[in-house]
This record gives structure tokens, C-alpha cells and sequence, in this order.
């Protein structure tokens, strides 16, 4: 089988197609014959070496997968069975997707809801199943489409854009934040109702602003999260993922002591199987069939390595796919 093995010498990452024998996989009771992958940011710093995201060497990238079980010790799957897997430190510390098969545990495994096929699962990807966490969150907290409008920050990106597209089809009312007015047609065809420019959101907010949000699902983190959650509604969610912007937050007490306003953090990382299962059994039913005709570069496990650089140079749209038996 083939695999992009990332090696280190005193510090430089190599990175190599590289033929290996099956049995040299890591231990697991499922054997999976990958059909596509993706190349996530996390990936993308792996493979160019640019982020400490590998914890040992050799190690094969790729934080998700999708495929079909090629053999498995565990019950509960069988050979030919469609499955997919994202997080639980798979293409960090566990060898990952960017390889004809995998070798994984069984608890990390899920198996395809019907209807998904294993490259639309892809197109998804951890963004794409972040983006339900997220809903998730907000359903948990009590929000509803009657609640009010929803804020979505870091729009245009890969969890941003799914939130839009299954937030509108479960009938809420959407604001998107971007940053970029090229992707405002996008955002529209997604379901958002009305888009913001980052701009509105990147100037030092006071400790409370007028209530314009029922809730919110933030991808940016920084000062955007902390103008949200200055302006988000009395007894109000915001759901926080990601740091796209700022790893810090200057927020104050104010919007949770006196608003009532829930922060609720979402992992997609170690979140439980059960979770799991439900969140990619909703995507398959909150999602339309137009969501799946977007941009899709596709690369071949050879170009995996090029695609990563090229994602971290910004020179990609959208979500790149890499085919490797699909
Ligand atoms: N918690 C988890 O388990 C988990 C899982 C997946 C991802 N994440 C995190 O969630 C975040 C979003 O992931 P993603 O896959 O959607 O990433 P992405 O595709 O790179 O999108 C991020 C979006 O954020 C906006 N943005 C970029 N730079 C920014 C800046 N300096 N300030 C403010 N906004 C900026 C851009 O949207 P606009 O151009 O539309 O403004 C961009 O498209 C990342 O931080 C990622 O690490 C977390």
C-alpha cells in the first residue's frame, strides 16, 4: 500500500509517497481501504512542517477519512462496510487518511448514515462536522428558528459556510460575517439572509452593545467573538470553535452576569461516539443536494503535499478532496 510518510531529521520535515506493507500499520481492529481524504489547515501545517502538530515520527497525515472496512476483529463492522472517521488525534499521533488504508480502533470509527456517500462525507470533512456540532450546541442551549437571528463569523470558511447552509435549511434566519466581499454571492446561494463586513465586528466593542443576536456560532475567536458576545440577546448562545483570528478573548463578566449569555466551547476532536453518531446522521438530513455541487479541488494522493502548501499560501477555495480510491 501507499503512503505519504512525514519523517524529521534534526528538525526537517521530510515529506514521502512511500510503499509500506499492511502489516506495518499501526494496531487497531478495523482495517479501512481509504477512498478520499481531505486536506484540513491542521493538515496543511502537518505535512509543510510550518505547525507542531505531528507529536512523533514516522507519521502518515490526514486528520479524516472515508472508505469501506476492509477487514475488522470488532463486531461492530463487517468488510464493505462504509465508514468514516475525523478527530480523536488520527494524522497527529495515530498514522491517518493520506494512505490507501488505515488501521484504527473501532470506538473511533463511524459508520456512514445512509444516503452519505464516502466522497460527500469528505466534502464535509471536520469542518463540515464542526459545523453541527455547533448547531447542536445552540439546540442545547434552547435556541429555535423562532428564538431570532443567528450570527455566523469566519462565513466563507469551511466550518463557517456549512453552519449557513444547515442553519438556513432548518428554517433560521442567518447574518454572515466575512471579511471578504467576493464571497458575498456565495454566502447568499448558502442561505444567509443579510452579510456584515469583519470590519463592523474588529473595533474594541464596550462590555455591552445594543441586542441583536438570539445566537451565534463563532469560527474566529479574538475581538469578533468578543463584539458577539457584546451584542448578543438576553439568554443568548454562542457557540465558539475556532481561532481563525485571535487565540485571545477581551471580553468582560457583563454579556453572561447581566445578559445571561451562554458560551458554550465546541471540540470536534474527543467530543463522545454517541455525539458523533447523531451529529453526521443530522448533517445527512439537514443538508441539501445543491450543497454538494460546490467548488471541490480534488487531488491525487501524489499532490497531496503541493495542495498543503498551496492551502497555506491561500492559493485554495473551498475544500480540497484528495482521491485516493474513490
Ligand atoms: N474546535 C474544533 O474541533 C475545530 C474543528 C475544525 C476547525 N476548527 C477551527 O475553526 C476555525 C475555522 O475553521 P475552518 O475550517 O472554517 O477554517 P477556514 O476554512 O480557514 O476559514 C476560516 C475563516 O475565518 C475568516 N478569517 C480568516 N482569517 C481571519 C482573521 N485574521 N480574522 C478574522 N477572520 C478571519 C475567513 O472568513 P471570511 O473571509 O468569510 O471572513 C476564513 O474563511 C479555525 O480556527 C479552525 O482551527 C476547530
Amino acid at each position: 500500500m501507499l503512503a505519504l510518510i512525514l519523517e524529521n531529521s534534526d528538525g526537517n520535515i521530510s515529506r514521502n509517497i512511500k510503499s509500506i506493507d499492511s502489516s506495518d500499520l499501526p494496531a487497531g481492529e478495523v482495517v479501512v481501504d481509504i477512498a478520499w481524504s481531505g486536506i484540513n489547515y491542521k493538515d496543511a501545517l502537518a505535512i509543510t512542517g510550518k505547525g507542531k502538530i505531528i507529536r512523533h515520527f514516522p507519521m502518515v497525515p490526514g486528520i479524516d477519512f472515508a472508505g469501506k472496512v476492509q477487514s475488522s476483529s470488532d463486531s461492530r463492522f463487517a468488510p464493505g462496510q462504509a465508514v468514516l472517521l475525523t478527530g480523536w488525534g488520527v494524522g497527529e499521533n495515530h498514522w491517518g487518511g493520506l494512505a490507501e488504508q488505515a488501521r484504527i480502533s473501532a470506538d473511533w470509527l463511524v459508520a456512514l448514515p445512509t444516503g452519505l456517500s464516502v466522497r460527500q462525507a469528505m466534502i464535509l470533512g471536520t469542518a463540515g462536522f464542526t459545523a453541527m456540532l455547533c448547531v447542536m450546541a445552540l439546540e442545547q442551549g434552547g435556541i429555535t428558528p423562532a428564538s431570532g437571528d443567528i450570527l455566523v463569523t469566519g462565513a466563507s470558511g469551511g466550518v463557517g459556510s456549512t453552519a449557513i447552509a444547515i442553519l438556513s435549511h432548518l428554517g433560521y434566519r442567518v447574518t454572515a460575517v466575512s471579511g471578504r466581499q467576493s464571497t458575498h454571492d456565495y454566502l447568499r446561494q448558502l442561505g444567509a439572509q443579510h452579510i456584515l463586513p469583519r470590519a463592523d465586528f474588529s473595533a474594541v466593542s464596550r462590555p455591552l452593545e445594543k441586542q441583536r443576536w438570539s445566537a451565534a456560532i463563532d469560527t474566529v475567536g479574538g475581538q469578533v467573538l468578543a463584539s458577539v458576545l457584546a451584542q448578543t440577546a438576553y439568554g443568548g448562545v454562542v457557540a465558539a470553535c475556532g481561532l481563525a483570528g485571535d487565540v485571545a478573548l477581551p471580553t468582560s463578566v457583563m454579556p453572561f452576569i447581566l445578559r445571561n449569555v451562554r458560551l458554550q466551547g465546541v471540540d470536534s476532536v474527543m467530543v463522545p461516539q454517541a455525539q458523533r453518531v447523531t451529529a453526521w446522521q443530522r448533517l445527512q438530513e439537514s443538508l441539501p443536494a445543491a450543497f454538494y455541487q460546490q467548488v471541490v479541488n480534488e487531488v491525487t494522493l501524489e499532490q497531496a503535499a503541493d495542495a498543503a502548501e498551496q492551502l497555506l499560501n491561500n492559493q485554495l477555495t473551498g475544500r480540497t478532496l484528495v482521491n485516493i480510491g474513490g
